[in-house]
């Protein structure tokens, strides 16, 4: 049977994403953004930080992205879903719900450069810098966790509790 250990409390979460929706609309003062999240993990966070973003969300897009374990010189990468709007000039805010390896962002962040946006940035709900295996930093963390898989707030083991409001660490 699984069992689980609570991380972070919903209330916790919530609290850091407000700081983090705040940051945020300080720092794009004057300025529009289009908003990107990353399938599926970032559809909570996604949809909790732009009610906490005060500056003109232009859009909010979603990408799917496929990369095939084992390849771990490349990280091999397809779009399983692009987005449907054009970033040419325009502010981009990459939301992701966890930056583990940083192969998914980095290489998701060189794509996207070559369609000439004005800027790209990027803000991920939970950071686990210790996996980290090239110089990724996300622009915006709102949680820095260590080295344990953890569920809820989006975040699955194998598609499963994606749906839990806090964290929780899977013990097997
Ligand atoms: P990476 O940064 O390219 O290694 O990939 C990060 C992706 O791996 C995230 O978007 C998650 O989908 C997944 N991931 C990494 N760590 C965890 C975890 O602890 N729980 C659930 N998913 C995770
Ligand atoms: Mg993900």
């Amino acid at each position: 049977m699984v069992q689980f250990d609570t991380m972070i409390s919903s209330e916790e979460i919530a609290a850091k994403v407000k700081e983090t929706g705040a940051k945020i609309s300080r720092d794009y003062e004057g300025e529009s953004v289009i908003v990107i999240g990353v399938l599926t993990g970032a559809f909570i966070f996604t949809a909790d930080l732009v009610r906490e973003i005060t500056v003109p969300v232009e859009t909010v897009d979603f990408v799917s992205i496929s990369s095939y374990e084992g390849d771990t010189s490349t990280g091999n990468f397809t779009f399983k879903k692009d987005i449907s709007c054009d970033i040419k000039g325009k502010n981009v805010l990459i939301v992701e719900d966890i930056v583990d390896t940083g192969r998914t962002l980095k290489k998701l962040k060189e794509i996207l450069m070559m369609r000439d946006p004005k800027s790209i940035k990027i803000c991920t709900a939970f950071d686990k810098p210790s996996r980290r295996v090239n110089d990724l930093v996300p622009d915006y963390n709102c949680i820095t966790v260590p080295d344990e898989f953890i569920v809820g707030y989006g975040l699955d083991y194998d598609g499963n509790y994606r749906q839990f409001k806090d964290i929780r660490i899977v013990r097997k």
